[in-house]
């Protein structure tokens, strides 16, 4: 990974980090409001680091609507996310509002301020899912995977259960975070929604088990799951969204034995 580029508060007013702040042009006014948001917040420096690119800076990722980097603050290491110029959102207000309200269910990074454009929130340490299946190896690899693969899908049944459906997670390359005690983070609450009808866990299935990169790698390491079965469990789970119907899903994948798949910042998980 190339190095990563800390800079103070008052050197972002440089046309080369306005580019970012403003992405994707620099605009000098909303440049000058944003480092007022960014003060109102508390953060002292941005780093600039990541695998992405944002014009020839790296970042930690680059969506439609945002562009995420790392920042400190007094508290710390947090992740930044930036609302570009030219997003179809008038805000970041929506996002944070879902991102508590995945908080209150023990799911996301933990949301920690919000502005017009900005979501400060807790960086997740980690290993993108796929990468981090793919790294595993010797003794203990199906247990660790599958205890990960299972509390991802818990997860998933606690956001069917709120009614809260993320809108990302049937294609999640980028979206499950592997944090360094084994603990799957979902992350990008922006396409998330209350109003519409809630499919995480069945999306998740479909990723996980059916058909993407990340469902042959995890096929590769803890075996075939029996297609035509999960269908007829995800199928069932849809019109009968019950604890039931998704044990039966976990039977279907392997994952009903598993123990100890809970994460442990609060005693309900
Ligand atoms: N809280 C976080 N901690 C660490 N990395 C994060 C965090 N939030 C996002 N990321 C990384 O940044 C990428 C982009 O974030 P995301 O919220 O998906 O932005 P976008 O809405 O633009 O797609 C993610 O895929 C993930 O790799
Ligand atoms: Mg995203």
């Amino acid at each position: 990974m190339r190095p990563s580029e800390l800079v103070p508060l008052n050197r972002l007013r440089e046309e080369r980090y306005g580019k970012i702040l403003c992405y994707p042009r620099h605009d000098r006014s909303e440049l000058t409001r944003r480092l007022k948001e960014l003060k109102g917040l508390g953060v002292k420096s941005v780093e600039f680091g990541g695998e992405k690119m944002a014009f020839d800076i790296p970042v930690l990722g680059k969506g439609y609507v945002g562009i995420v980097i790392v920042a400190h603050t007094d508290r710390g290491k947090v992740a930044l996310k930036v609302r570009r110029v030219d997003a179809d959102r008038s805000g970041m207000q929506r996002e944070a509002e879902m991102l508590r309200r995945a908080n209150g269910l023990d799911v996301g990074p933990t949301l920690l301020d919000t502005t017009k454009n900005f979501l400060l929130m807790e960086f997740v340490e980690g290993t993108l899912l796929p990468q981090w299946v793919e790294a595993l190896r010797g003794r203990g690899t199906r247990s660790r995977i599958r205890r990960v693969l299972r509390g991802v899908l818990e997860q998933c049944w606690r956001l069917d259960e709120a009614g809260l459906d993320h809108g990302e997670l049937s294609r999640a390359p980028k979206h499950i975070i592997i944090d360094e005690n084994d603990c799957p983070r979902l992350v990008d609450f922006e396409t998330a929604s209350v109003n519409r009808r809630v499919s995480n866990v069945t999306s998740i299935c479909q990723y996980l088990f059916i058909g993407s990169q990340a469902a042959k790698i995890i096929k590769k390491k803890v075996g075939e799951v029996d297609r035509k079965e999960l269908i007829n469990a995800l199928k069932n789970y849809k019109q009968d969204r019950t604890r039931k119907s998704f044990k039966k899903i976990l039977r279907v994948c392997g994952l009903d034995k598993v123990d100890r798949y809970g994460c442990g910042r609060s005693p309900s998980r």
